[in-house]
């Protein structure tokens, strides 16, 4: 695996492989790689002849009192575990590189409809610097498909209605969500917990099962049935942020005649938020 830091470096070795015939697949991501992030790199590696990586951990989709500066960045460890599952070539290039202009001259994306409420509701702006991003990634690499885990149900939603909106000639592939043994979704945010908030952390997941089975039961209770469980949440010690029912691909409000559900969740363990969701269907 090579690592370069340029987008003169990438779109050499890009090209390369393009001109060789090889199909190339990207997997963008912050860093801090862990099972999740390595299950996309496998797969991408089944699906394409050339596998590119990014590292990059985006300003643009972090707010003021978010957790840009503590983010954990661990390069060393990724790229050993990228080399372990099959990567070609690792992107990591500096902010400067990504916004050479600076952010405020950025030219934005900005995805409609599908970015607003759940995590767009509490974390304005954010899905307008995912969808930037990703778009310069994009471009930059020009793959042929790029691999996301459905863990972040609403930017994969975001980044489907971007890549159909601007016909970008990329297959996107969502991948299931890895989990630890006890059902918590693996997270680079897990780190924050402490041992009793680790401990705890693992309701979330049962709590979406539970209500899920619920609600599959009684569809028309729906509301009674959400609201009992944000309070269970709350009472336990995991401050909800948002726990929604959506339908499963625009993530628009449900109606009588959806079938094909999710839903979706973001609590706070102390200042640590967690996002889970979980995908089912009332037939
Ligand atoms: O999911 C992530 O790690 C990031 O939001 C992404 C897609 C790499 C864009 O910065």
């Amino acid at each position: 695996m090579i690592t370069v830091k340029s987008l003169r470096e990438l779109r050499a070795a890009v090209s390369r492989a393009r001109s060789e015939g090889k199909r190339i697949a990207l997997v963008p991501t912050m860093g801090n790689l862990h099972a999740g992030h390595i299950a996309l790199v496998e797969k991408a590696t089944q699906r394409a002849d050339f596998v590119v990586a990014s590292i990059f951990v985006n300003p643009l989709q972090f707010g003021a009192n978010e957790d840009l500066d503590k983010y954990p960045r661990t390069l060393v460890a990724d790229q050993e575990k990228l080399v372990g599952a099959g990567c070609h070539l690792l992107f990591t290039p500096d902010v400067e590189e990504v916004y050479p202009d600076g952010m405020q001259q950025q030219t934005r994306v900005s995805v409609p409809l599908v970015s607003e409420g759940l995590c767009g509701a509490s974390r304005p702006g954010h899905f307008e610097g995912v969808a930037t991003v990703v778009c310069k990634l994009f471009n930059m690499v020009q793959p042929d498909l790029a691999l996301f885990g459905e863990k972040d149900f609403q930017q994969l939603a975001v980044i489907r209605k971007l890549v159909r909106d601007l016909n970008l000639p990329i297959q996107v592939m969502g991948e299931p969500t890895v989990r630890a043994a006890d059902g918590l979704a693996l997270s680079s945010r897990n780190g924050y917990l402490n041992e009793s908030q680790r401990a705890l952390a693992p309701l979330l997941y049962r709590t979406l099962q539970q209500l899920a089975e619920e609600i599959r039961r009684q569809p028309s209770a729906q509301s009674t049935l959400l609201a009992a469980a944000r309070q269970q949440l709350e009472d336990a010690g995991l401050r909800p942020d948002y726990l929604e029912l959506r339908e499963a691909v625009q993530l628009r409000e449900v109606q009588d005649s959806d079938r094909q559900l999710v839903l979706l969740a973001a609590v706070y363990l102390g200042t640590t938020r967690l996002i889970d969701n979980l995908q089912f269907s009332l037939d």
